[in-house]
């Protein structure tokens, strides 16, 4: 069946205490909203995104991430409330399912069961011990008759359990024609959305309860909801992610973007933080490791390594306290304290301790680039822009600031001097 989506996300958020629009703060490395459009793009071709509140800052972000989304603004000024926020809104398929853009953890599974079935309306509920804050759904011999807003409740019904989770799958043409009638009588002189669910029972439509888990349909209001949703939601990405074979030491200490990706048998330790779209193939990131949107394939970090963005090391070994950044190493070990950034390093080649890449005078950021096998000394400075070529060895100290050829010894240092006896004069014999 074909299902166009709508997500509402004109909102302000006053709870979030923040300038930056409630719907684009992020869980996981991707912002809420992101989560709804990607659920949304699991089973449908037709996504309508409703804004309000910063509307403009928030469809530049969409649209620099997705194509082919529609927009509508709300009239909030004359039509404030969920059901203002669906006036004026077409979509093109028999069913429309109205999310929540701050609903991040929904799965498309909850999504699929309140798209299936023949009612005219399905609409998701949740039984909860403490349903403050929601509308309750009252429900009679088994059929829904309506919603009744907290606000709008007498003492019966706000004793009500059953509360509205806030998305509902709507045959389309109902839809059109109950929302220009909705109006806003109500606690809050708002256009409910909810009333359409009266409306439909009023004329014999079938409106069907979906029953659904609440930590799926917990909206996000603060920030104190914003980091519980991502503990859900990183405890369901790692759980994803060992039963396709990754090892984890202590998981409830590691993070994981939601846009990395792994693939063969890899091993994260303790403390690892896997940011952006990295992608580890068969390797092994230890202890207190950071990887920053970077490829990483049979190569072992850390302990205590940083692999900062766009970076990709391949048949590689990266030890404590090395800085990588924007670099490319191909069979490279650099064992300790290092900085290698704008880099490409070929295969064979080892980095001593404490060598820099000096990438950046201040103005413009340079590159260095290391042939096959070429062993540079610890404490080495190599200025940028730089080639060293193939068999070079740079002596321990250097500071390089021209290109070496192939097969040279290259050192810069200031001989060593020996004065004999000179502790003797000086501090004279103990
Ligand atoms: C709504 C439901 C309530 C349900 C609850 C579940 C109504 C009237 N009430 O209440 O029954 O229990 O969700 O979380 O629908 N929005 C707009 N434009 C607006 C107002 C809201 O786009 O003018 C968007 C918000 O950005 C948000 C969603 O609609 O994504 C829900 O709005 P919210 O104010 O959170 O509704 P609730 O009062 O929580
Ligand atoms: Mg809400």
């Amino acid at each position: 069946m074909s299902i166009s989506v709508v997500i509402l996300a004109a909102g302000q958020g006053t709870r979030m205490k923040s300038s930056t629009p409630k719907v684009l703060h992020e869980i996981s490395g991707k912002s809420m909203l992101f989560h709804a459009i990607d659920a949304a793009q699991e089973i449908s071709d037709d996504i309508t995104i409703v804004l309000y509140h910063q509307a403009t800052r928030i469809q530049e972000e969409i649209e620099a991430n997705y194509s082919g989304m529609h927009f509508h603004l709300q009239d909030a000024k004359q039509f404030p409330g969920t059901g203002g926020a669906m006036k004026g809104v077409k979509t093109k398929n028999s069913r429309t399912l109205i999310l929540n853009g701050d609903m991040p953890l929904i799965t498309k599974d909850s999504l699929l069961a309140l798209t299936s079935g023949e009612a005219d309306i399905n609409m998701s509920v949740i039984k909860l011990h403490n349903p403050t804050g929601y509308g309750r759904v009252i429900i009679e011999d088994e059929k829904v008759l309506e919603i009744v807003e907290q606000k709008d409740c007498n003492k019966t019904q706000l004793l009500t359990s059953t509360v509205n989770a806030g998305i509902y799958a709507v045959d389309t043409t109902l839809l059109e024609k109950y929302i220009p009638a909705l109006n806003n009588n109500n606690a809050q002189a708002e256009y409910y959305l909810t009333d359409i669910i009266k409306m439909a029972v009023d004329e014999g439509k079938s409106v069907n309860p979906v029953y659904v888990e609440e930590e799926e349909f917990k909206g996000v209001n603060s920030k104190l909801d914003l980091a519980h949703a991502e503990e859900i939601l990183q405890r369901r990405i790692k759980i994803k992610w060992m039963q396709a074979g990754v090892s984890m030491r202590l998981p409830e200490t590691i993070y994981i973007d939601s846009r990395a990706t792994f693939e063969g048998e890899c091993m994260l330790e303790n403390g690892v933080s896997i940011q952006g779209a990295s992608r580890i193939i068969s390797s092994h990131i230890k202890t207190h490791s950071v990887v920053e949107a970077s490829h990483i394939e049979n190569s072992d970090v850390g302990p205590m390594g940083r692999v900062r963005p766009n970076s990709k090391l391949v048949d590689t070994h990266i030890g404590n306290f090395v800085e990588v950044k924007k670099s490319t190493l191909t069979g490279v070990k650099a064992g300790h304290l290092a900085y290698i950034g704008d880099a490409t390093i070929d295969e064979g080649s080892n980095i001593g301790a404490g060598v820099i890449t000096c990438n950046y005078d201040g103005k413009n950021k340079y590159q260095t680039i290391i042939g096959k096998n070429v062993f540079v000394g610890s404490d080495t400075q190599l200025v940028a822009p730089l080639t060293l070529a193939d068999d070079v060895m740079v002596a321990a100290g250097s500071t390089i600031t021209k290109d070496v050829e192939q097969g040279s010894l290259v050192l810069s240092r200031t001989p060593q001097k020996s004065i004999k006896n000179f502790f003797y004069k000086f501090f004279g014999k103990k």
